[in-house]
């Protein structure tokens, strides 16, 4: 455990430009410092260093933090690593027990942690000397050095005890690693040992970018199984999360589609194709908790099936789920022997938008399969045809479709349309669960722009954070990250504590936050007049909220009542 106040003394002590500077040379510009980003690769320096808000931020990749962050993630340490580093130089202190862990406070958190220091060491060894084989065989495969470090990818290196002996040099005890799923007890011996070994390693995230599981591939064809995962954990339940969403859930929005694939690399190669739209459901059916997650999101899905797989009877029905849940499903098929990595590696980008674009309707799917399964020239293959459609038939909510949807299975099959619907009269309606729909807002750039520039405006001149709270309700925010961290400044500011950017980063110790803070810093930096632009970002932001509010009722009442107490506050 490493107490907060310490973290804030050793940020307080120490000087980002001096470290950064110790790695890569700053030039000054204006009150700034910059150079080229070491993060991604570029010509003219876009990675800026602010020493007043002690926070780096590139503009060209996204990538932004604190002092902490950027020893994280340029010399590839842990966080108590990065502390540890700190702390040396300021020649603060540490608790005795601050090794192996911080902020321990659930169990679920304690296994997030284990987690995430597996992944960095798999990561590292990854990039490692001895780890040049699986490395290649990851490039072999198409994968560039980018996308295996979006993805966190690692190695676990051919030994029974890898992880297992890091982890005890951290202080790590073994029985918290094996809850994490990440060793095995001999029945026998009462001994250790990893399960992920000699195998490339696929971090599985949650939406938080928290390390769930993993899977792991072996090196070769010949070693079975294929794939080795983690087994279900406090923090990790097979079928409640989809592999990727985290990289990919703002994709989906803007686009207002996802992709389902099945397998890992089905995901990366699309998605270094800037395919990105995408999620996998890591080779199980979908289940009802995934689409509804995916439902927030979109209700508009494409099913990529290799066809070896396709029209296999289970698969079928689980795309009745789908439909049950209202959801717009189409089905892309790819040619025979291909599945999504390798056809996009073949293919690239171009050749998958067309598969995309000869997508069938999932009904029309599914009466093709059937009719090619069974013999729909015979009464016997008709009536089999029928029964297995019907099931999807029923589930089909909105009644012109459904009635169109009749219309060509009578034809298809020529059958009359009364004798179809006295069979569809039997099938029991079902009453399972169903997602709230979420209100479509459309393209939320812009208005992300007004709540960032608002947190922008409150880490210039945090006194600006009462008024926030006065103008607007935090848990109406598009961004909820960014009502999230005012909130947090809101509590800091009423305990008379000091709100420095680099501080709230530590905070939170959470990349996504690390880059929205960073990003509002620079933005803070270019506005002329904070006032006038306060009062326009809270009139958007109201603009906004008010036309959702009109959106989401019918009842002309309330719409009155919302359009008065809008006109009082402005
Ligand atoms: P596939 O067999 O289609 O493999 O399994 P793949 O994804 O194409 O893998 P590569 O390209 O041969 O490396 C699809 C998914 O099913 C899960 C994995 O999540 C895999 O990505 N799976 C597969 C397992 O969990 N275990 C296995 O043994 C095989
Ligand atoms: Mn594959």
């Amino acid at each position: 455990m490493i107490p907060n106040e310490i973290i804030d003394q050793i940020l307080d002590k120490i000087d980002i430009v001096e470290i950064i500077s110790g790695y890569i040379p700053l030039k000054k510009a204006g009150q700034n410092f910059k150079t080229n980003c070491p993060f991604h690769k570029e010509k003219t320096p876009s990675f800026v260093v602010s020493s007043s808000k002690q926070i780096f931020h590139c503009f060209g990749c996204g990538m932004g933090g604190n002092v902490i962050s950027f020893l994280m993630k340029y010399e590839r340490m842990d966080f108590i690593e990065a502390i540890k580093m700190l702390a040396d130089k300021t020649g603060i202190a540490l608790p005795r027990s601050s090794v192996g862990g911080k902020k321990k406070n659930s169990f679920a958190e304690k296994l997030y942690d284990i987690n995430n220091l597996a992944c960095n060491f798999y990561q590292r060894d990854l990039t490692g000397e001895y780890a040049r084989a699986p490395y290649r065989y990851l490039v072999q495969r198409g994968l560039n050095e980018r996308t295996i470090k979006h993805f966190r990818l690692g190695f676990a290196e051919d030994s029974w005890h890898g992880l297992l002996g890091h982890c005890k040099a951290k202080g790590v005890e073994p029985d918290i690693l094996g809850k994490a799923g990440l060793i095995l007890q001999n029945t026998d011996t009462g001994n250790w040992y990893d399960r992920f070994r000699n195998r490339i390693i696929f971090p599985i995230f949650d939406l938080q970018n928290r390390v769930l599981g993993f899977g792991g591939r072996a090196l070769d064809e010949k070693t079975m199984p294929k794939y080795i995962n983690s087994p279900e954990t406090y923090i990790y339940t097979k079928g409640r999360h989809l592999y990727g969403l985290n990289f990919s859930k703002e994709f989906i929005k803007k686009q207002n589609y996802a992709i389902i694939v099945e397998g890992y690399f089905d995901l990366i190669l699309p998605f270094q194709n800037d395919i990105k739209n995408i999620v996998a459901t890591l080779g199980t059916a979908l289940t009802v908790e995934q689409i509804g997650i995916l439902k927030r999101l979109t209700k508009n899905v494409v099913i990529i099936y290799d066809p070896d797989k396709a029209g296999e009877a289970a698969t079928l029905r689980g795309l009745d789920l789908l439909i049950k849940e209202d959801m717009n499903v189409r089905i892309a098929i790819l040619p025979k022997g291909t599945d999504p990595d390798s056809f996009v590696r073949k293919e690239k980008r171009p050749g998958f938008m067309k598969i995309l674009k000869e997508s069938k309707d999932l009904f029309d799917y599914k009466l093709n399969v059937l009719t090619s399964k069974f013999k729909k020239g015979e009464p016997r293959g008709k009536a089999k045809i029928v029964e297995e459609m019907l099931p999807t038939l029923a589930k089909i909510k909105n009644a012109v479709l459904k009635s169109s949807y009749l219309k060509k299975m009578s034809e298809a099959l020529s059958v009359d349309e009364e004798s179809i619907r006295t069979e569809l009269r039997k099938v029991r309606p079902d009453t399972a669960q169903t997602y709230p729909v979420r209100v479509d807002t459309g393209n939320s750039s812009s208005e992300n722009l007004a709540e960032l520039t608002l947190l922008a405006i409150v880490l210039e001149d945090t006194s600006f954070i009462k008024r926030i709270e006065k103008e607007l309700d935090f848990g109406k925010f598009k961004d909820k990250s960014i009502g999230g961290i005012l909130e947090k400044i809101g509590h800091f500011y009423k305990s008379g504590k000091k709100v420095s950017p680099s501080h709230l980063i530590s905070y939170f110790e959470d990349n996504k936050i690390e880059e929205i803070v960073s990003k509002a810093v620079n933005i803070g930096q270019t506005i002329q007049d904070r006032n006038k632009g306060f009062g326009d970002c809270i009139r958007h932001i109201r603009k906004r909220n008010l036309k959702e509010a009109i959106r989401a009722t019918s009842d002309i009442n309330e719409i009155n009542e919302l359009l008065k107490s809008s006109i009082s506050k402005n």
